[in-house]
């Protein structure tokens, strides 16, 4: 099956739903990833301090698909901030993955306090130009934070991953991406850490439509253009979080689950929260 894609500023297309990998390592990791692939995943996101871009590599030689139909997503840490450190950084990821272009390279995390983040970006301004990288964006960035890229570098993300479920949902971020061809990527997309998959309000939407409250979660994502990278090491699971297309939230679910705005809850404020 092929999955709805959009479309950002700089050309790249991505699907609606991607694999999130952090916690699949190792053999398991392989086959877990293996499985999401055969399924129809094609967007693979990872990241430096997931410790798995070697599990991803390994995904991508086994797999019976292309390379060049699969998306693979990285991300430089925090540590690693700078235009030298950044590019020293790429070449690692490069070389764990064993892929000589990374599809969407990120800012895991923007650390202001740090205040680096600007040498980062034009570290990644230069491996896109030089075609390592296809394409270049950021996490947790905030819409004054992507301004100041966009100030000093006339180069705006093509990407912006931030948390965002039905209790975080970020409408005012969504309209200046929107605003700006950059796309909305969720992180946590079902909310782990709270009790949204026991709420008994997206219970009764789910059971109204036949399907299951995290089909529910992630048809809110799509119907509204965000990409989620939901995880899941099951099988059964992933074809699961897939299946979203076939059916619709009517307007009067959508302003149901609108009601369930409750904030961040992993409490991390891009503003404040840093990440190494
Ligand atoms: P599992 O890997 O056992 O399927 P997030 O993407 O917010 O980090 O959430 C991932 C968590 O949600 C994982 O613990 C995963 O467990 C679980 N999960 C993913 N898909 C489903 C699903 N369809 N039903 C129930 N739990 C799911």
């Amino acid at each position: 099956m092929s999955i709805p894609t959009r479309t950002a500023h700089d050309g790249l297309e991505l699907p609606l739903i991607g694999l999130g990998t952090y916690g699949l390592n190792g053999e398991d990791g392989v086959t877990s990833m293996l499985s999401a692939v055969e399924s129809g995943y094609r967007l693979l996101d990872t990241a430096v301090n997931y410790g798995n871009e070697e599990t991803v590599g390994d995904v991508i030689r086994r797999s019976s698909v292309a390379r060049d139909e699969l998306i693979v997503a990285t991300k430089v840490p925090g540590r690693h901030h700078g235009f030298d450190e950044t590019m020293a950084s790429f070449e690692e990821s490069r070389r764990r993955l064993g892929v000589e272009h990374i599809d969407v390279y990120l800012i895991h995390w923007p650390n202001p306090s740090v205040n680096r983040y600007i040498d980062t970006w034009h570290a990644m301004i230069e491996l896109a130009a030089d075609g390592l990288v296809g394409s270049i964006g950021v996490c947790n960035f905030t819409q004054e934070m992507i301004e100041r890229l966009g100030d000093a570098t006339s180069v705006l993300p093509s990407v912006n991953q931030v948390e965002l479920h039905p209790y975080f949902s970020q409408a005012e971020l969504r309209a200046f991406h929107e605003a700006h061809g950059i796309l909305t990527q969720a992180w946590s997309p079902l909310g782990r850490k709270s009790d949204l998959l026991e709420n008994p309000l997206v219970a009764d939407i789910a059971s109204a439509h036949g399907v299951s409250v995290t089909q529910v979660v992630l048809r809110w994502h799509v119907q509204q253009g965000i990409i989620a990278i939901p995880k899941s090491a099951n099988p059964e699971r992933q074809r699961q979080n897939l299946d979203v297309f076939g059916f619709e939230l009517s307007d009067d679910d959508m302003s149901a689950l609108a009601t369930l705005e409750r904030g961040r809850i992993w409490g991390a404020d891009p503003n404040t929260h840093e990440e190494m």
